[in-house]
């Protein structure tokens, strides 16, 4: 429904949530996910910089990764995603209470991404939100759903990651161009009695090393001049040798986290999904845990790092080629800019 402003009434259009019992669980009904149809491929890139396919893929494991075409944005991803997962959770849009949108880039500085799914969905009811924690921001929007649905403020919810990271990366840059990827992920998490779910959820932060992975321009330290432009300050910035130590060690600090929680060892987990950034880095952390392969999904060769979309598009592949069975224990683990870092540990 579209309010104007003769009808809507915001007091009588509050409805509140009705409460359950204490035990409710916040658990996850279904997964989508959504990429652009135009894949560019290691061998691409290199006629674009001084690169090669052996470099990028022993360096970061990625052979590829899909890029938005003309008119594509990070919604219209984020919408697919959304009605894969609303699809096979059967869950109607006018029966969500809640969006919460995961990204970086979103279609513009505001509205929020969130509120143009929410219309494309006609989610009438659903409020609807983006949050900004880069490539942790899906697991920061699933621990802030999981806080709604557990205190009866939401019942039925999507987490969305969702991003078109490919404008803003730097096309003449060899450091960062071969890395990043387009698309979306997404999750409807539902209330439930099971005591299946979301069994815990740990984010963290540290401002400090704000600098060492952001995009300069176009916030409103230096906004969209021409200036901006030229200095090429509206692509994204990293040090990639710090973050990779860092991130390493965040994540394998987030996963003990979230273990040490629930009562469970490296053993107990049967899928671990974490940020699909590096090969390298994923590999370090399985060996810091006690990881074998069988147990660590991985899918960043096709898709390379796609942010906040890594995790849940990872999640709906596992998903949905049947690696996921009922009652497995999954870990997710990311890490991203800001820095930020977050686990979260669901029994399907
Ligand atoms: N092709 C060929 N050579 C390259 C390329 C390339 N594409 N990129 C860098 N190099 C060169 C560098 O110029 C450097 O050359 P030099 O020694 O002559 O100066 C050399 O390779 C080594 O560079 P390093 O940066 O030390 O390479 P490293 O092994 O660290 O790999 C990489 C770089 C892949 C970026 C890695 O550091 C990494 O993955 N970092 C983590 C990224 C990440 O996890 N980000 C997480 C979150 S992302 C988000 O939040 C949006």
């Amino acid at each position: 429904m579209r309010f104007t402003c003769n009808n809507w009434n915001p007091i009588k259009s509050w409805r509140p949530v009705k409460k359950v019992g204490l035990m409710v669980h916040a658990k996850i009904t279904g997964t989508g996910s959504a990429v652009p149809d135009k894949v560019l491929t290691n061998n691409d890139i290199e006629k674009l910089v001084d690169t090669s396919d052996e470099w990028i893929i022993t360096r970061t494991g990625i052979k590829q990764r899909h890029i938005a075409a003309e008119g594509e944005y990070t919604s219209t991803f984020a919408t697919r995603a959304a009605e894969n997962a609303l699809q096979m959770a059967g869950v109607k849009p006018d029966e969500l209470d809640l969006i919460v949108l995961a990204t970086v880039t979103p279609d513009f500085p505001f509205p929020a991404t969130a509120c143009l799914v929410q219309n494309n969905l006609r989610a009438s009811k659903a409020a609807a939100f983006d949050i900004s924690a880069a490539c942790s921001g899906f697991l920061y929007g699933l621990a802030m759903v999981e806080k709604f649905i557990r205190t009866g403020a939401a019942r039925k919810a999507l987490v969305i990651g969702a991003e078109v990271l490919s404008r803003i990366v730097d096309w003449t840059d060899r450091n960062t161009c071969c890395l990043f990827g387009d698309g979306a992920g997404a999750v409807v998490v539902e209330a439930s009695e099971d005591e299946k779910g979301i069994l815990s959820t740990h984010i963290h932060s540290d401002g400090s090393y704000w600098d060492l992975l952001y995009q300069p321009g176009t916030g409103n330290r230096n906004p969209a001049v021409r200036k901006t432009l030229d200095e090429k300050l509206i692509y994204i910035n990293m040090q990639g040798n710090e973050v990779f130590k860092l991130a390493v060690r965040a994540m394998e600090e987030a996963a003990l986290e979230a273990l040490a929680a629930n009562n469970l060892s490296g053993s107990d987990i049967n899928i671990f999904i974490p940020h699909q950034a590096n090969r390298r880095i994923i590999d370090a952390i399985g060996k810091r845990l006690g990881l074998n392969g069988e147990q660590v999904f991985v899918n960043l060769e096709r898709y390379g790092n796609t942010s906040s979309a890594s995790i849940p598009l990872a999640l709906d592949e596992a998903n949905r080629s049947g690696k996921i069975k009922d009652d497995d224990i999954i870990l997710f683990d990311a890490f991203g800019g800001g820095l930020t870092w977050s686990s979260a540990l669901v029994r399907w």
